[in-house]
């Protein structure tokens, strides 16, 4: 039987392997001519042992009935209906490539970006790399208490030296050498207790070679609510971390180094702040407090007191979000395709034959890349499940061949595995000399110029 997989991030090559070993076999699509998603394109530069997840893919790739085809775009390339005509089984695993917004005023002004737009930025990305990023102001804000915001705040704060060695992207490398960034601020709406930060991160902050961290004593605190909820059985050993993390950093000396990494609590955005060039100058905030909400949870409830942060740049991490694929039913609200259990559902809660989702489009954008493995895993259980009860669509119309054929008719700049491999060898020697793992090629027509050249003819 043969699958489709829509998307080579990590959901994509771990659901790819499960196919293999269920039987299947499993042609992986992508829109870029580069596999690995947000492995290459959001995992920070300097984290390059993390990136090395990638050797598992890699042999996931070798199996003989492993296709990859780089450059085909869902939605753009081919449809949904061409797909379900070709595969027994078509399986989404496109990410949440979109961004959340605010919501509020001054959202527009330059100076004002999703972290989504930086993070693809630095990393090379080709739908993000002609960003411009004006980095000419002494203080940031980013917006957010999860672990990109970490991310980003520590790209602006690294040293040249430190960038330099990594696979950052080449404009980027140069445009954060020249960077005035002095202070970033990392805002939470919430408390220490309830920051999304994972310990490491929180961690790794401290240790900046260039930055101090600053944590107010008094934010460093937990509110009543949220003492209690520590003490209690409820909370987890993240959060309890976390708060200790914080607490230590509250009782460091005075800040002696050039750049500072300033951690703010209980303060939500309520208006960006422009100057007469129509350029952010300011992020007004809201000061919280933390209640119990009906649901028990414990959430921010404005004080009435509000403050303005002056600054001039803001990148808003706050989360990513689900794009819809036309003709598959979308989960608006959430941001997802619309899924029970990996399997994807229509507006009455059927399911539909032969289609399925894994990873962040079928989960929501949280979890480390380890987590898509499990949730591939539950969604390829469950198309066994289906071809077992002879619940998938039985006969396409097209084999492995013809299917090939067919992409390669569409696309011209197709690109294969061995395409990537060619890609991939030529971003590594360009690092070599310079002791970086690679330098990345951020046009899609240079990546196919490349490719061509490398491999003229793309072997199916
Ligand atoms: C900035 C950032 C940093 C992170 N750092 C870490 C980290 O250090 N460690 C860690 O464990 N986790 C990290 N994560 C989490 C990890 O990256 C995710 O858990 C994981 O990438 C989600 O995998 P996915 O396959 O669902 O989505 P993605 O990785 O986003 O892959 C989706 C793929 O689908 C493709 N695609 C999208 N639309 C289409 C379409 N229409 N047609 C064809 N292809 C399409 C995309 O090009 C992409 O290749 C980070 C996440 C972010 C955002
Ligand atoms: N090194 C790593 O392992 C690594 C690196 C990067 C990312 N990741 C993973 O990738 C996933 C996504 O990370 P993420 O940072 O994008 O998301 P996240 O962990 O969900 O954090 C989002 C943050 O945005 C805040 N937020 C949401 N809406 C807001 C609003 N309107 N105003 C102010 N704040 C708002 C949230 O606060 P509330 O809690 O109050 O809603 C939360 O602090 C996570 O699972 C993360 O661990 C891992």
């Amino acid at each position: 039987m043969r699958a489709a997989v829509v998307g080579a991030g990590p959901s994509g090559f771990y659901a790819a392997d499960q196919l293999l070993k269920g039987g299947f076999e499993v042609d992986l699509l992508d829109k870029l001519p580069t596999p690995f998603g947000l492995v290459r394109a959001g995992v920070a530069p300097d984290h390059p042992k993390i990136k090395s997840v990638t050797r598992v893919y890699d042999k996931t790739a070798q199996d003989p009935r492993f296709s990859f085809f780089g450059g085909v775009e869902l939605g753009a390339d081919v449809s949904r209906d061409e797909l379900l005509e070709r595969y027994h089984a078509v399986v989404y695993a496109v990410g949440t490539a979109s961004d959340n917004r605010l919501g509020i005023a001054g959202e527009e002004l330059a100076g004002v970006h999703a972290a989504t737009d930086f993070v693809g930025w630095y990393n090379g990305h080709p739908a993000h790399a002609h960003h411009r990023f004006d980095l000419a102001a002494e203080r940031a804000v980013v917006i957010g208490n999860g672990n990109v915001a970490i991310d980003v705040a520590r790209m602006l704060m690294l040293a040249a030296e430190e960038v330099a060695p990594t696979d950052t992207a080449d404009h980027a490398i140069a445009a954060l050498a020249g960077s005035a960034v002095r202070e970033v601020v990392l805002l939470g709406r919430r408390g220490p207790a309830q920051a999304a930060f994972t310990n490491p991160e929180l961690r790794e902050l401290g240790e900046l070679a260039r930055a101090d961290v600053v944590v107010d004593p008094a934010d460093a605190a937990p509110d009543p609510a949220s003492a209690a909820w520590l003490a209690s059985d409820a909370t987890d050993r993240t959060a309890r971390s976390n708060v200790e993390i914080l607490g230590a950093y509250a009782q460091r000396p005075a800040p002696a180094r050039s750049h500072r990494v300033v951690l703010r609590f209980l303060r939500s955005p309520v208006e960006l702040l422009g100057d007469d060039r129509g350029h952010v100058r300011g992020l007004r905030v809201a000061v919280n407090r933390i209640e119990a909400g009906p649901d028990g949870g414990l959430r921010a409830v404005a004080t009435g007191e509000e403050e303005v942060i002056p600054c001039g740049l803001v990148l808003r991490s706050i989360g990513y979000r689900g794009e819809p694929l036309s003709g598959v039913p979308f989960d608006d609200r959430r941001g997802l395709i619309a899924n029970v259990d990996g399997r994807v559902v229509d507006p009455a809660g059927t399911p539909r034959r032969g289609e399925y989702a894994v990873g962040w489009i079928k989960r929501g954008p949280s979890g480390v890349i380890g987590t898509n493995k499990k949730c591939a895993a539950a969604t390829v259980e469950r198309i066994l499940e289906d071809r077992d009860a002879g619940r998938l669509p039985s006969a396409p119309a097209v084999d492995r061949d013809a299917t090939a054929g067919w992409l390669r008719e569409r696309v011209p700049g197709l690109v294969t595995w061995a395409g990537w491999e060619a890609l991939d060898a030529h971003e590594t020697a360009a690092g070599r000399p310079h002791g970086r793992p690679r330098v990345k090629v951020v046009r899609v027509a240079d990546m196919q110029a490349l490719i061509r050249a490398a491999v003229p003819e793309p072997a199916g």
